[in-house]
């Protein structure tokens, strides 16, 4: 073994918050401590942990390590080298993490909101005070998709990222694929089971998966994270036929957020979206994650693993714990850097709005089932420029007045599709809202 491994003292980590993830990764520390030490090149302790119900905790990390109440008190104590943070949310969160980087400490955390919202201040008081702040855990869970995005790729121009990043939307569609049924029915079941929260707002509005997306466009081109500007939309509003609809021309309906460097700017969107059935990623089933990175020099690649619980979170939060090990002693300015790009290397590329993103589109249109309406509707797309690639009509029954038209588009720019449906809507032939999704085909 390493001579350095057994004379260098345990690194020191305090704790601020010991639910799920937290015990998990007390967990993961303990089972797996001589393979991690062996690794680090030294210990990693968990020695102080700041925990609402104190006794709970006890309960979870044993009489060796000291529990408090008060998560200052973790962070004030000078023993303490590395504060995870898993508390989890904007508020005392943003605060405690300021806080220990102003008392030296390095930061672990897996909060996605924090660092998608304040990222950029969290980032430079960290870089002002020479300290390393690492959050594998925020972005699909297990997944080293950073790591990924910021080392291993690091070759590479990246073009586009684009992934399944919310557990509970993926096992939603997935049900609603398998079983036909609406949303509604199936988020009711998903809560039941324990896949969806109680007030499962973030996930299923795309908030969480646009805090995610957020953080991995910036480290994907180098410009700072700018969760304000993403374009988000969730799954609450799709319908079982629609899934149908795609399926019978070979697509699935999946909640991607989708990050794209563009000509004169970058694309930050999450929303439903239609892909081809045969790629991996449209066959990526139930609570499970993944990425999708096109890189000039390497091509596509894909990354699949669990993105969320106990230790599949917790084997992101060690996996920092032993780089900020390795690291601690480096000079900060030969550490990687926060957001892959070096700070004074940064571009002001602009975020995309909606209308200027290039995509191809889902139409769904219920329509009078009479002579001349698929030439209207054809009609008005040619005149906006917009291709189609395909169309479907369903049979009416017998004696029925009306029917369903779907049509595939080529890629056009959405503002243009957007004046062509206005148009399109107010048709006396056109029944309902007519019902559009983005398609991508990420080959
Ligand atoms: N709520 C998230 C999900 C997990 O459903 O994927 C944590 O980000």
């Amino acid at each position: 073994m390493n001579t350095s491994s057994t004379t260098l003292k345990p690194i020191q980590v305090g704790l601020l918050g010991v639910g799920t993830v937290g015990s998990g990764t007390f967990k993961v520390l303990a089972r797996n401590q001589q393979e991690i030490r062996r690794r680090a090149g030294r210990g990693i302790e968990i020695a102080m942990v700041a925990a609402r119900d104190v006794r709970r905790a006890k309960g979870i990390v044993g009489d060796h390590v000291e529990v408090v109440a008060d998560a200052r008190a973790v962070i004030a104590n000078p023993a303490i080298d590395i504060v995870v943070e898993l508390i989890g949310g904007t508020g005392i969160a943003r605060t405690l993490v300021l806080e220990a980087i102003a008392r030296g400490k390095h930061v672990v955390t897996a909060n996605k909101a924090l660092l998608a919202i304040h990222g950029n201040q969290i980032f430079a008081a960290a870089r002002e005070r020479g300290v390393m702040v690492a959050f594998e855990a925020a972005v699909a869970g297990g997944i080293p998709i950073i790591k990924a995005l910021r080392e291993g790729l690091t070759a590479n121009r990246i073009e586009w990222v684009a992934g399944i990043i919310n557990g509970t939307t993926n096992f939603i569609l997935s049900e609603m694929r398998a079983k036909g049924l609406d949303f509604d029915a199936v988020l009711k079941e998903a809560q039941r089971l324990g896949y969806a929260e109680s007030d499962p707002t973030f996930d299923i509005e795309g908030v969480d998966a646009a805090h995610k997306l957020t953080i991995m466009s910036a480290i994907a081109f180098g410009v700072p994270v700018q969760f304000d500007k993403a374009h988000v939309e969730g799954i609450a509003r799709l319908h079982a036929v629609d899934i149908r609809y795609a399926e019978q021309l070979g697509y699935r309906i999946k909640l991607l957020g989708i990050t794209k460097r563009r000509e004169h700017g970058i694309e930050l969107r999450v929303h439903p979206t239609l892909v081809p059935a045969k790629r991996l990623i449209a066959n990526v089933e139930g609570a499970m994650n993944a990425v999708m990175v096109q890189g000039d020099a390497v091509g596509t690649t894909l990354y699949y693993g669990k993105g969320a619980g106990a230790e599949p979170t917790a084997s992101a939060v060690v996996a920092d714990l032993v780089d900020i090990t390795r690291l601690a002693t480096a000079d900060p300015d030969h550490r990687v850097p926060h957001l892959a790009f070096q700070p004074d290397a940064m571009a002001d590329t602009p975020i995309l709005a909606i209308e200027q993103v290039v995509t191809a589109f889902y139409l769904r249109l219920a329509v009078a089932d009479e002579a001349g309406v698929l030439s209207k509707i054809t009609t008005i797309l040619a005149e906006h420029g917009i291709s189609i690639d395909a169309v479907l009509q369903r049979e009416s029954a017998e004696g029925e007045r009306q029917t369903d038209l779907v049509i595939l588009t080529h890629d056009t720019v959405e503002g243009r599709l957007r004046k062509a449906l206005a148009q399109m809507q107010v048709l006396p032939t056109v029944l309902a809202p007519i019902v559009s999704i983005r398609k991508e085909e990420l080959a």
